[in-house]
C-alpha cells in the first residue's frame, strides 16, 4: 500500500493525512476482495524499516491502524471477514496489542475473507526467525537436518497455513518487492500501478484481478505442459 505520503504531499497536507485517506482504500479493497469471493487479502501496512521513520510518524501510523481496525470490527464480523495479523507484534505498544487482539477475537469465527495484515513485519525478519527456531529444534536433537524441506520451513513462517499469494499488487509507483512475503512470492505474479494507495479503489482492484486471469502460470513447465495436463470435458 505504497504512495500515502506522496498523495499528501501532492496536496500540501501533511504525511500522516495520506495514511488516514488509505484507510477509506483499505475499507473499498477490502469489500471488493470480499464480494469477489478472494479467500486470503494480505496488507503490508507498517514494515519492520518503518520503525525508522519519524518518531511523530510511527507513533500516529501504529495508533491509527489499531483505531481504524477497532472501528471497522463490527462491520468485518459482520461482512464474515476474518482478521489476522502477521509480523513481530511485541514491538507494538501495549494500548495497539489489545487493541488489535480484540479485533483478533472478535473475527476469530468469520469463515469468508481472511485479511492477513502484515504489522511490524519484514520477510527477512521472518526468514532469520524461521531459520532461528528450525536451528534451535535440531541442536536440541527434536530434528533431524535432513527433515529441512520446503515443507517444514513454510511452516515456520508467520504465513504458516496460508496458501502463498497468486497475485501481489504494489501501489505508487516503484517496481519493487520491499522485503515483502519474499519465500512466499516464488511464483506470485506481480502487478505494478502508479496509482497512490489512497486513490485505489474497488474497481482498480478488480482491474488487477482481471489483469492476473490473462496470465499464464507455469510454475517451470512449458505451455505444452500446461495445454496436456488441462482438464477435458470428454
Ligand atoms: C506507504 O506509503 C504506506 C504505509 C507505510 C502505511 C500504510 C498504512 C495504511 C494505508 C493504513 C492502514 C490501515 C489499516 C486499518 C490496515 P508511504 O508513506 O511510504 O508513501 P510514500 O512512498 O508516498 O512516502
Amino acid at each position: 500500500m505504497d504512495g500515502n505520503g506522496r498523495w499528501a504531499k501532492k496536496r500540501g497536507f501533511d504525511r500522516s493525512s495520506g495514511h488516514v485517506a488509505g484507510v477509506e482504500s483499505v475499507r473499498k479493497v477490502i469489500t471488493a476482495a470480499s464480494e469477489a469471493g478472494v479467500r486470503y487479502l494480505t496488507l503490508y501496512a507498517f514494515s519492520t524499516e518503518n520503525w525508522n521513520r519519524p518518531q511523530a510518524e510511527v507513533d500516529a501510523l501504529i495508533h491509527l491502524i489499531a483505531v481504524s481496525l477497532e472501528k471497522e470490527t463490527p462491520g468485518m464480523v459482520t461482512n464474515n471477514v476474518r482478521l489476522n495479523v502477521i509480523g513481530d507484534m511485541a514491538r507494538l505498544p501495549r494500548e495497539s496489542i489489545e487493541s488489535l487482539e480484540r479485533s483478533l477475537a472478535a473475527t476469530a469465527s468469520s469463515t469468508g475473507l481472511q485479511v492477513n495484515l502484515a504489522l511490524s513485519y519484514s520477510s527477512r525478519w521472518e526468514i532469520v526467525e524461521a531459520t532461528r527456531r528450525i536451528a534451535a529444534d535440531v541442536a536440541a536433537g527434536r530434528i533431524s537436518p535432513d527433515a529441512i524441506d520446503e515443507s517444514l520451513f513454510s511452516s515456520c513462517l508467520t504465513t504458516a497455513g496460508i496458501p502463498d499469494p497468486d497475485l501481489l499488487i504494489r501501489t505508487g509507483g516503484d517496481s519493487r518487492v520491499s522485503n515483502f512475503l519474499l519465500w512466499q512470492i516464488a511464483y506470485s505474479e506481480l502487478y505494478f500501478t502508479p496509482i497512490y494507495w489512497p486513490d485505489f479503489t474497488g474497481d482498480h482492484f478488480l482491474q488487477a484481478i482481471a489483469d492476473y486471469q490473462h496470465r499464464e502460470r507455469r510454475f517451470g513447465l512449458t505451455s505444452e505442459q500446461l495445454e496436456d495436463d488441462k482438464p477435458t470435458d470428454k
